[in-house]
C-alpha cells in the first residue's frame, strides 16, 4: 500500500487520516498543535519525507503554504484541500 502523509488534523484532515489507516496506508501525519494522533509526527518536514503523496487539510490556502514552509515538497505530490478560490491559488 502507498503510504500517505496527512498535514492537519482538524476534523476534516483526521477523519481522511484514520480512513488511509483503515484501508491500510501506513499514515504519518502532523498538525501544528500536538497531541491529535498517536501516529503524529514532530515536524513537518519528517512528515513530508515519510510519503510521496502529501496531502494538506488547513483552513485557507496561506496557512497551508505557511505551514509548509520547512518543509522539501520536491518530487513529492501535494493535494491541497483547504478552503479558497482558483485566484487565491494561482502561485
Ligand atoms: N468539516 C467539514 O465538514 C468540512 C466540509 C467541507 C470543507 N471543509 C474545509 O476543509 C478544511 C478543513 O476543515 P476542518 O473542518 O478540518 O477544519 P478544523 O477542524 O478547523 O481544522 C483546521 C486545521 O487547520 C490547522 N491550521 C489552521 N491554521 C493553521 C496555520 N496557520 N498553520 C498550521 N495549521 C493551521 C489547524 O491546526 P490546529 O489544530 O493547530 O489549530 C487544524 O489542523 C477547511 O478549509 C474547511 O473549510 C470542511
Amino acid at each position: 500500500m502507498e503510504p500517505v502523509t496527512v498535514i492537519g488534523l482538524g476534523l476534516m484532515g483526521k477523519a481522511l487520516a484514520e480512513a488511509f489507516r483503515e484501508a491500510g496506508h501506513p499514515t504519518t501525519a502532523w498538525n501544528r498543535t500536538a497531541g491529535k494522533a498517536v501516529y503524529q509526527v514532530a515536524s513537518v518536514s519528517e512528515a513530508v519525507s515519510a510519503s510521496q503523496l502529501v496531502i494538506a487539510c488547513l483552513t485557507t490556502y496561506e496557512a497551508t503554504m505557511s505551514a509548509l514552509a520547512p518543509a522539501d515538497l520536491s518530487g513529492r505530490t501535494l493535494i491541497t484541500l483547504n478552503t479558497g478560490d482558483p485566484a487565491g491559488q494561482c502561485h
